[in-house]
Order: C-alpha cells, then structure tokens, then sequence
C-alpha cells in the first residue's frame, strides 16, 4: 500500500471493555411539520413518514484521548437508523450542513432514480433533498450512505454510512429474535493517526486499515443473554472482504444464517464461517444458550491479502446472564420468487476488467462518465447478465434498482448463501456468474459499479438508462 502510515494509536494486546454502540433508531418528524417532498418528482399520497437528517461534521470519541473529527448523518457515526414498514413510504429531507457536495443512496432500494442518489444529483452545501422511498420492497436489511462521484470512499471513510431496516408482517409472524435481540452490526475498518484523526488515502487498489471499527466502537463489547440473537452483519468497510466466524476458546461455533441483501432466505443454513463483501449483508442467528454464563466469544476475521492486515478479532460477545427465550428460527423462513431463465427475453454481459498496464478497473472496457448511457434497458423485462471479471481479483458487484437472483457461478448452482434475492455479490476473480431480474417498476437512470469503493470512485462504474 503506498504511503502507509505508522499506526500507533491501537493496542494490539487489547481488550474488549468499550460497550457496544447500537445505532440509535431515527425520530420521525410530525408529519403536520413536514414538508412534501419538493425536489423528488414523487408524489406521497396519503401517509408516509417523515425524516429531516443534517449531514454534519461530528467529533466521535473512538479511541482513547482526542475524539476522531467525522461527518455523520445527524452528526452521529453510524447514522440513525431508520425503520420502515413494508408498504409504508418514507421521505428523508437530507440537509447538507457540510462542506463538500453529497449525494444519498439507499443501499438495495427500489426508488426513482430521483430518489436514489445519482453520484451526481449533489445536495450542496446549505441545500436540503427530499428523498423518497417507497419501502415497497420485502423485509430486510438495507443502508443507506453516500455516492458522490468520485467521493464516496472518502465519505463513507468519514462517517457517512447508516443502516435502513425494513420490516414486514410475513417476517414479523416468524417470530425470530426481534426488539434488542436484533442488533446491527456496522462492520468497518480504519487508520487513525497518532492525534486519532482518521487517515484516508483513496489509492485505486482500495484502503482499510488495521482496526476494526463496529457500530462506531473499537474494541467492542456486547454483553448477550443466553438466548438467541438476530445479528444483521453489514460489510461497510471500503475495500475489505471479511471472513468471518465466531470463536469460544478457539473453536468455531455454528450459527445459522437466516437472509441476505434482499431478506429472508427460503431456509436458514446452518454454517461456521460466512464470505462478506463490501456492500453485502448477511443477517444471521446465534444461540448463546448453547453456552453457559460468563462464557466470551469472538467475531473473528480470516483476514483477505492485499490490503494492510487488520487486527483479527472484531469484537466480543460476553455471555451475562440467563433468559427465557420464546423466540424461533421455523424451518421455513420465506418463499422466493424466482425469475426463470425460460422467461428471460433480455440477456446483457457486463466484464469487470482491467487495463492493460493494470491501473484502471474498467466495467466493459470502460470508466464512469455521467454523461453517457452505456446499457439501455426496458422495464419490465426479464433480463440475465452474465458478470464476466477478466480480473484475478473478486470485486464486489452492485447494481442499483433491482434485486436479483445467481443463477449460476462458473457454471455450478450458487451455494446457500447465494441462494437468495442479492443487491451486491463478490464475482470471482477469472470466473463468471449469472444473475437474473427485472426492473419492474422505475425508468431513468442508475448506475452499476464495484462496491469496492476505491474501484467505484476510480470510476469502475458505468449506467444504465432503464426505459418505460
Ligand atoms: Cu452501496 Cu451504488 O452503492
Ligand atoms: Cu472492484
């Protein structure tokens, strides 16, 4: 990594004693107060819940001594998190009391592509967006942060990242664990300088750095009741996959995982170790009552080359005390409907290459121009892309707007945890996959980038114009 810094201010013996911060969930504004949304091009009939965040510049104390000066929505790092009810629109007037241009996507999000943060539809320092979301989507964890071209690592880097939690009446009568039994996890990285202030390079092979950072916590604790917990692991970091498993006394422990990027899967999977890309999720379900009290477990990352190493445990779990739990993981968790490849009428490939001196990541042979469309589709059209990555590397694969299915990676069936609706998925490197979907409801224009966002603002990205 060039220009690596010296990394003084974590301890590498450390211990895990700082409580776990949870995202404090958004308050919405009285709706008598709220504006209708002005800028948007929606109309809100009827009901719909409002939100008014101020994108701030924030000092957050992460480490011990001066508090790490950040940008956060609402001034908070993570961001609030904002709930919705499936069916139930919700309007977001982001207000941009910063210094620098930004631009707000919902992460996985059906929306306009006036709602969805164009990387440059830019809110300008003083200005105000109203961005609106349908929530007309299945239950499941989502996210929303900044995309402004070029920008969004640094921004991200900075504080602008939050997560956007749908939920839906066919999740709510599984009875999973649910309340504070159900807790995001903001999974992220990074280089402080020896003042604490962040260092952020945004070379074009990405950055990270060596201390975990979850929820905005370092060396995180969260104390657990012997009982099930719904954990939705969010891969935030900039560029680095994660690994992960869970470890008591070095041995790994099985969870279930129960849904990805576009909610619940059919079944949970039992499994010991689970693949995070940046931008995916994966919410999965851990019984503590397997364990007696005062028992610790670790959230430990198998750490991937080619970035600087991160310090392998993230966090810790410390089992305090015993609970009845009436909660269930049912055998079924929900019905996908599948998009076949019988129906599929449009097939389009897109390669994740490279140059040919090995400097700039390309999507087709080419970089980001917003002025220029480089697929055109039709609504309503079942359509397989074939993800083609000409590279040796995995990079995580985004496209906005749809939810999609794998059919197939390097010719075999995609495995459980792929199995489901997905937003972003890791291509690997020389291999191919096919995925399947359709733009049922939104035209305009969205982008398709790697959300490895070094690779994105580096302009590994290109758009497509989605026509009615
Ligand atoms: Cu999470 Cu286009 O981004
Ligand atoms: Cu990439």
């Amino acid at each position: 990594v060039p220009n690596a810094p010296k990394h003084t201010s974590y301890d590498p013996n450390r211990v895990f004693t700082n409580p776990l911060r949870i995202p404090e969930e958004a308050t919405p504004e009285e709706t008598a107060s709220a504006q209708a949304p002005g800028t948007t091009g929606d109309a809100t009939s009827g009901s719909a819940t409002y939100y008014r965040l101020s994108i701030r510049a924030t000092n957050v104390q992460l480490l011990p001594g001066p508090p790490t000066p950040m940008v956060g929505f609402a001034g908070r790092f993570p961001g609030p998190t904002l709930k919705a009810e499936r069916g139930i629109p919700t309007v977001v007037t982001q207000a941009n009391d910063w210094i620098e241009n930004v631009t707000i996507h919902n992460h996985g999000h059906k929306v306009s592509a006036e709602s969805d943060g164009h990387p440059v539809d830019y809110i300008l320092p003083g200005k105000h967006k109203n961005y609106y979301y349908p929530n007309d989507q299945r239950a499941g964890t989502y996210w929303y942060h900044d995309h402004t071209m070029d920008l969004t690592g640094a921004h991200v880097y900075a504080g602008l990242a939050g997560f956007y939690i749908i939920h839906d009446r066919a999740e709510d009568v599984l009875n999973l664990p649910s309340g504070s039994y159900d807790v995001p996890l903001l999974l992220q990285d990074r280089t402080f300088k020896a003042n604490n202030e962040l260092d952020y390079f945004g070379n074009p092979h990405g950055w990270g750095g060596p201390t975990p950072v979850i929820n905005g916590t370092v060396n995180p604790v969260l104390n657990v009741a012997a009982r099930k917990y719904r954990l939705r692991l969010l891969n935030g970091c900039n560029a680095r996959t994660l690994n992960l498993h869970f470890s008591v006394q070095g041995k790994p422990v099985p969870f279930q995982l129960i849904a990805s990027d576009g909610g619940l899967l059919e079944a949970p999977v039992p499994m010991k170790a689970i693949t995070i890309t940046p931008g995916e999720r994966y919410d999965v379900v851990m019984d503590f009552a397997n364990f007696p009290v005062n028992t610790v477990m670790d959230l430990l990352n198998d750490d991937d080359p080619g970035i600087e190493p991160l310090l392998p445990a993230l966090m810790q779990f410390k089992v305090t005390h015993t609970e009845v739990d009436r909660a269930t993981v049912p055998p079924r968790l929900s019905t996908i409907d599948r998009l076949h490849e019988k129906d599929a009428v449009v097939f389009g490939t897109v390669e994740l290459g490279v140059s040919a001196d090995g400097e700039t990541w390309t999507l087709n042979g080419t970089t980001y121009d917003p002025a220029r469309i480089d697929i055109r589709s039709k609504r309503d059209k079942v359509t397989i892309w074939t993800l083609k990555n000409a590279t040796e590397f995995t990079h995580p694969f985004h496209k906005h707007l749809v939810q999609f299915t794998v059919l197939d990676i390097n010719g075999q069936p995609p495995p459980p945890e792929l199995a489901g609706w997905k937003d972003t998925v890791g291509v690997p490197g020389n291999g191919s996959m096919r995925i399947i979907f359709k733009n049922e409801q939104f035209s305009g224009t969205y982008v398709l980038h790697c959300h490895r966002l070094e690779h994105e603002d580096h302009r590994m990205m290109i758009q497509e114009s989605v026509e009615p």
